[in-house]
């Protein structure tokens, strides 16, 4: 899918973000390196606060679902088992005359006249005689039906590999877009084969023909793209002070595969039964060919990582007698033991868009795209993605995943190590099954081990016999379990919220004059400050000690900021920006006594100054702190 060019809004929150110290480009003092953002005094604790809300919900707020922090480097053969050496990749293009790299996948679709050229020949003769103006090509493309309303599927990718020529025989194209005159085209073609050492160059005109919707052309210039080459996106270094291919390692593109390959330690060690899961989060490095709008594509990420193992469905039906299936749309509750992978799935999905609502993404902003079955990887059974609708478009927020036995089952071949477990009450329950019970469940499980060890190439008695082996290990008790993996990315859901936060406000004063400011709008749970204290003045003595006081009462229990500088209307607007839900200000009123209203004459009060609705209301400075925490927390 063609990821949609940034737009004003995006310009706004960008900017907004420099200056307010949310997100700066990497090594900013030496141009920056593309692809790497680094998170300044708010984003850090933005980030901090997104990464805390993921980790409480996910491991301590639930019985079943444990930790872990593995490392960023592991052993090479963990990514050749995931199948990340021989596959991960993008298909990558150039420009043939900028040089500029493209995700082919992505180059934004173009429509218009292609003038090819065969080469070039040195010499000062008009070039490209006889091209057929683009009124015969377009009447051509209208005869043959280019024209109507069905759109056109967009053309395939370039399959044929066309050779790259030296010097005057590479052939070149060039792209008109309509209304642009051939002499584009030629000027060009001329500029393309004297970067190729022709000097004075006469490109030789080879044909004229329209496409549509193509993607082999460079949408800056029209220039044809080199054809698209895979390109492997995990960032190799070498362990050790040899740099020879035996010493090659990868820094992880992904935090998922630490779990599998310690999953056998975690299930011993945390004395957790199938169902349950393991969490991580962490960094994850991707040599992106494009990065790309802002910190959605980024080549240094974070990742926020659930596996969560289940039993086969074989294994549910043996002990419960039958597996539930999903009934309706929506949260199917409290996880129950005839569950399946389908309601497991549907669970983690409900889960997790429930955890984006708590944190203040409304579900509007939301949508679930369910992969077709032509779209999944082979092992994989389901995948939704939750989509968010960013100001460049509706993109992936997160992946959930119902992966099969794929994963332990590729470490189980590969490292040799036995990655099933045993589970005593699947072992009695199958015992007591009748017969044909008992063989139809071993016949699925058979079926379903062949199937994964056929495709993955082991020669067909070898996995017949394997299948077989495991079949008979599910009637004594063993399984590879399956798994259901909800796979966050922290930056995108960082830049999810600050899209969402950013409110553009325009006031007008008593003389008329308006301003436009921002107001971030975050969720005070994620908020990066959560109360500012302020005094009312800085040069009285009593107000500004009260309110160093409070701040200091606050500060250990969440982030609190003071400030004393400027009008207090200006300090607000500051707050506002940063997206600071609550300003607690130490007015006259603190020691004198409320003025008026029903708490007039108490005195050691402080106001609450509201950011989204600028509402005040005050409360006794003694009540202050869990005000504050019933509401951040
Ligand atoms: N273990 C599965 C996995 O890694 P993925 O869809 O490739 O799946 C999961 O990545 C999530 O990681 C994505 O939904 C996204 O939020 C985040 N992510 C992936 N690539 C990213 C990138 N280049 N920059 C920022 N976030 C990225």
């Amino acid at each position: 899918m063609a990821e949609p060019k940034e737009n004003v809004l995006m310009e706004k929150i960008t900017s907004l973000c420099k200056r307010r110290g949310f997100i700066f480009q990497s090594s900013e003092i030496y141009g920056g390196i593309q692809g790497f953002w680094d998170y300044g005094p708010l984003g850090a604790e933005l980030k901090r606060n997104v990464k805390e809300l993921w980790w409480s919900t996910m491991t301590r707020m639930r019985d079943d679902v444990v930790g872990l922090e593995a490392t960023i480097i592991m052993h090479p053969a963990i990514w050749r088992a995931s199948g990340h050496v021989d596959t991960f990749s993008d298909p990558m293009c150039d420009c043939l005359l900028t040089k500029k790299r493209f995700r082919a996948d992505q180059v934004e679709p173009q429509t218009g006249t292609v003038i090819w050229f065969s080469g070039a020949d040195a010499g000062d003769s008009p070039a490209a005689d006889g091209i057929p103006t683009v009124g015969d090509v377009v009447a051509e493309a209208a005869k043959q039906g280019h024209f109507d309303d069905s759109g056109g599927a967009p053309e395939r990718l370039l399959k044929s590999k066309e050779p790259m020529l030296s010097g005057s025989d590479q052939p070149f194209a060039v792209l008109l877009p309509k209304g642009k005159p051939d002499e584009t085209a030629i000027k060009l073609a001329k500029q393309f084969y004297s970067s190729r050492g022709v000097s004075n160059p006469n490109p030789r005109f080879e044909k004229k023909e329209f496409v549509e919707n193509s993607q082999r052309f460079n949408p800056e210039n029209g220039s044809l793209l080199t054809p698209p080459v895979p390109f492997n996106l995990m960032f190799k270094t070498y362990v050790g002070p040899t740099a020879t291919e035996a010493d090659v390692a990868y820094l992880r593109p992904e935090t998922a595969q630490a779990i599998f390959a310690q999953f056998k330690n975690v299930h011993e060690t945390s004395r957790q039964k199938v169902p349950f899961g393991v969490a991580q989060m962490g960094k994850a490095f991707r040599n992106e060919v494009t990065p790309r709008n802002y910190t959605f594509r980024s080549r240094e990420f974070e990742q926020m990582e659930l596996e969560f193992f289940i039993k086969p469905d074989e294994a549910v039906e043996a002990v419960t007698g039958a597996v539930a299936t999903p009934a309706s749309k929506g949260h199917p509750g409290e996880p129950q033991p005839n569950w399946g992978w389908q309601l497991w799935h549907q669970y983690w999905v409900e889960e997790r868009i429930k955890f984006y609502e708590g944190i203040g993404l409304p579900r509007t902003t939301l949508e679930e795209y369910w992969q077709k079955p032509e779209e999944l990887a082979h092992y994989a059974r389901a995948c939704v993605d939750i989509l968010f609708k960013f100001p460049f478009g509706t993109q992936e927020l997160e992946g959930i995943a119902a992966r099969s036995d794929f994963d332990l089952s590729q470490h189980e071949r590969c490292s040799g190590k036995a990655m099933g477990i045993f589970d005593e009450e699947l072992r009695t329950a199958f015992g007591k099954l009748p017969p044909e019970k008992q063989t139809a469940l071993k016949d699925r499980y058979y079926a379903a081990r062949l199937k994964y060890l056929t495709k993955m190439g082991v020669p067909a008695a070898e996995a017949g016999a394997a299948a077989q082996e495991d079949a008979d290990g599910l009637a004594k008790g063993q399984y590879i379990p399956h798994v259901i993996e909800p796979s966050a990315g922290v930056d995108r859901l960082i830049l999810a919220l600050l899209a969402n936060a950013f409110t553009e406000v325009t006031e007008t004063d008593a003389k008329g004059k308006s301003e436009t400011r921002v107001v971030m709008k975050f969720h005070p749970r994620v908020a990066p400050i959560k109360v500012a204290v302020l005094p009312l003045l800085k040069n009285k003595p009593e107000l500004a000690n009260k309110a160093r006081e409070i701040f200091q009462s606050l500060r250990g229990h969440m982030m609190a900021f003071h400030d004393e500088a400027g009008s207090i209307g200006r300090r607000y607007a500051r707050q506002d920006e940063a997206g600071t839900p609550f300003c607690v200000t130490v007015d006259f009123e603190t020691f004198e006594g409320v003025k008026d209203g029903p708490q007039a004459g108490v005195k050691d009060t402080v106001t609450i100054r509201h950011r989204d609705d600028g509402k005040q209301e005050r409360i006794a400075a003694s009540e202050l702190l869990p005000w504050l925490l019933a509401r951040v927390k």
